[in-house]
């Protein structure tokens, strides 16, 4: 039997309390991207073992939904509210704004150096600060976000190019 990778391990345990046709596959398919960002193929594997599924039906099912990744985040992504109170305050302009100054065509794609990235987000609650982003850095414990509100055109593409540059994105943001 081939050495299991450390990730392999990490995955195994993360879902060892979960069983076979008991309802547990989007509870097991969200603790494994909450703790890693992402769904690779080989946790695909390990959840599809753990659930006695084919991985590629496990795949077919979170695949279904948009909040699942399968690539590993960028260091930094900036999810963008989609939400009616930002995109009244001028969020596809802020969205635009950042994407050119990225080189990015779209959202959910990341900049070479894989050091920003930028993804759809939904409202959860925050309008009075709208227009806003969250930056989203995954540490060793999952996620960790930090919300930027009133955000205009000029302060979207300071931060950009802060993001890009690896510089201080308050004094940016401040500035
Ligand atoms: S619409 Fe953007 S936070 Fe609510």
């Amino acid at each position: 039997m081939p050495l299991e990778t450390e990730s392999k391990a990490r995955v195994r345990a993360l879902v060892a309390d979960f069983r076979p046709n008991n309802g547990d596959m989007m509870a097991a398919l969200h603790r494994v991207q909450h703790e890693f960002g992402y769904l690779s193929q080989e946790s695909l594997e390990v959840i599809a073992e753990q659930l006695d599924m084919f991985p590629a039906i496990l795949y077919g099912a979170a695949s279904f939904y948009d909040e699942f990744r399968f690539e590993a985040p960028a260091q930094t992504t900036v999810r963008w509210c989609s939400g009616p109170a930002c995109r009244l305050r001028n969020s596809n302009g802020i969205r635009d704004a950042m994407l050119a100054t990225l080189g990015m065509e779209d959202l959910h794609e990341q900049t070479e150096d894989h050091r920003v990235g930028m993804v759809l987000g939904q409202c959860n609650g925050c309008c009075e600060l709208a227009p806003m982003v969250w930056l989203e850095q995954h540490g060793d414990h999952g996620p960790e976000q930090t919300p930027v509100g009133h955000m205009t055109a000029a302060r979207a593409v300071r931060m950009a190019r802060a993001l890009r540059d690896g510089a201080d994105i308050e004094e940016a943001i401040d500035a």
